[in-house]
Order: C-alpha cells, then structure tokens, then sequence
C-alpha cells in the first residue's frame, strides 16, 4: 500500500536498518524500483525530485503511474512517495495535493529561525492529512538536477541547531548534513561521525542520509547504527541503467528499439536496488 513514512522508518530505526530512497526519473524506474521492492520484501520510498516531476509530467502523472503499476503488480509491501528536496511551501503543498504521501522541505539554505518557520507550516499542513515530513540543516555538497552546493557551500550540521529545529517544528525525519554529497565522490566520503552520534542522540526521531551512492558498506553499517533508518540512492541507479544503454548500443549501433535498451537499463536498476536492500538491512523486513 502506498503509506507515509513515518511507520516504516519508527521500525526501521527500532530494529536497525535503513529503507532506501530510490529516485524515479521515468516508467522504467518506477518498474524497476516496485518490482525490486516486493520481491524482496522491502519497504521503499520513490523519491522525485522537482526536477524529475516535471520530466515525467507533473505530479499528479507521477502519482498516477505509481498507483497504476502498484495495482498491476499487486504490490504488498509499504511504499511512500516523497518530494525529494521540495523547495517551498507551495511544492509541497502541490505535490500532496496530487497525492504525495511524504515531503521533504529543504530549508537549509536559509537562516535557521526561516528554515524552522517554514517547516512548521509544511509539517501543520501535512501532519494535518497523514503526510510525513523530512527536513535538512547544514549543507549538502554536490548537485542534484537544479540543487547545487559547492564545496565552500557544503557545510555540516550544528547539533544544537538539528535539535532545535526538529523540536519545534515536529518533522519525522531529519537529514542532517554530514560530509556526504550528491553525484560521485571525490575520493573517500568523510562522514563526521563523533557530531553524528551527538545529533542522533539530541533529536530522537530517524536520520537520513542523502548521497548514498558511493558510500562504503562499513559507513553505511556505521550509519545506520548511530540513527539512520533511510538512505537516499539516485545516481547509482543513473549510472547503472547508463552503462546498460551504452554497452547495448555500442554492441549493436544499428539498435533503434527504444525497448531493446531501455529494458536492460531497467534491469540493471533492479539489480542495483536490490543490491542496496539486502546492504541497508530492509530486506524481508515487510
Ligand atoms: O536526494 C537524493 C539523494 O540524496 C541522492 O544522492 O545521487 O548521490 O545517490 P545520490
Ligand atoms: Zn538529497
């Protein structure tokens, strides 16, 4: 059933693992991430940025086609369908409109006491019809579609600041900026874990994690441990379902089917989820 996330990740932090954060960007991810999803009995989270709704038609387009494959594939296990990095309060307010069941609010651009007072207002509005909320203090680096941080910008979370905010405003989530950035790494990530364990320790509710890809298994595992019940993937299934489409077409240039190379690129997203599943520890947990 299509759910907020609040449930799924109270159970994920209670019992140590993380749902991933699957970006879908087009029918194929979409397919790719459900099936992945109830065949290995995961809970998951279709993120879709700003960005990527207005590629794939809106967000009442996106609803819809999520709905429809969930129906079509008799999907059993919980699924939300998050706002990633919503901008204002009117995305957000549009986005559960259409029948988002979760946003996040990105405020961290602003001052702290805007960033707090906006929130609150989404967190009212959608605390008010069961919709789940996420928000994020400090900086995250890299670039996601029309979200970019450079490295100057990228800055980590103040833990005083993380408990603040999460205490006044009533968000169910919270992703603090941590070292970890959109896109590929640089070299190793450098997650500053000693204020981690601080953070998790002041704010209470699940941590998530954005940049997931590249990250390494043992920070995930170390992650996870100090209060990370989700983990947000994007350009790992980019890159994945890419380098399909590219081996394809370079083995047969004459290739024009849009079936014959999407398909690979959709099953290499679903190997790639379910790689992440079984690593964040959600497998066979719905
Ligand atoms: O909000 C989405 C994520 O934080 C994705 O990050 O593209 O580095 O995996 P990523
Ligand atoms: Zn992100």
């Amino acid at each position: 059933p299509l759910v907020s996330m609040k449930e799924m990740l109270e159970k994920a932090k209670a019992e140590k693992y993380a749902v991933g954060q699957f970006n879908i960007n087009n029918l194929e991810f979409t397919q790719a991430i459900l099936q992945a999803a109830e065949e290995e009995k995961s809970p998951v989270i279709l993120g879709v940025s700003e960005g990527a709704a207005r590629y794939m038609g809106g967000f009442k387009l996106t609803v819809a086609m999520v709905k429809a494959l969930m129906d079509e594939y008799n999907v059993t296990v919980p699924v939300a369908i998050h706002l990633d990095h919503g901008s204002s309060f009117e995305k957000c307010m549009q986005a559960i409109n259409a029948g988002f069941t979760s946003v996040m609010f990105d405020g961290s651009h602003y001052p702290l006491e805007e960033n707090i007072a906006y929130t609150k207002k989404v967190v009212d509005a959608a605390h008010a019809v069961g919709v789940s909320v996420e928000a994020e203090l400090g900086r995250i680096g890299g670039q996601e579609d029309d979200l970019v941080v450079n490295d100057a910008e990228a800055a980590y979370a103040i833990p005083s600041e993380c408990e603040q905010l999460v205490k006044e405003t009533g968000v169910d989530c919270f992703a603090p900026a941590l070292g970890s950035v959109h896109g590929p790494y640089k070299g190793e990530p450098n997650l500053g874990f000693d204020r981690m364990e601080e953070i998790n320790n002041l704010v209470g509710v699940p941590l998530v994690l954005h940049g997931g890809t590249g990250i390494p298994t043992k920070d995930i595992k170390k992650a996870i441990s100090l209060g990370h019940a989700k983990i947000n993937v994007n350009t790992e299934n980019q890159i994945s379902s890419a380098k399909a489409v590219r081996e394809v077409l370079a083995e047969k240039p004459d290739l024009y089917d849009p079936r014959k190379y999407l398909g690979p690129a959709r099953d290499a997203i679903k190997e790639t989820v379910i790689g992440k599943m079984r690593e964040f520890g959600s497998s066979g947990q719905a």
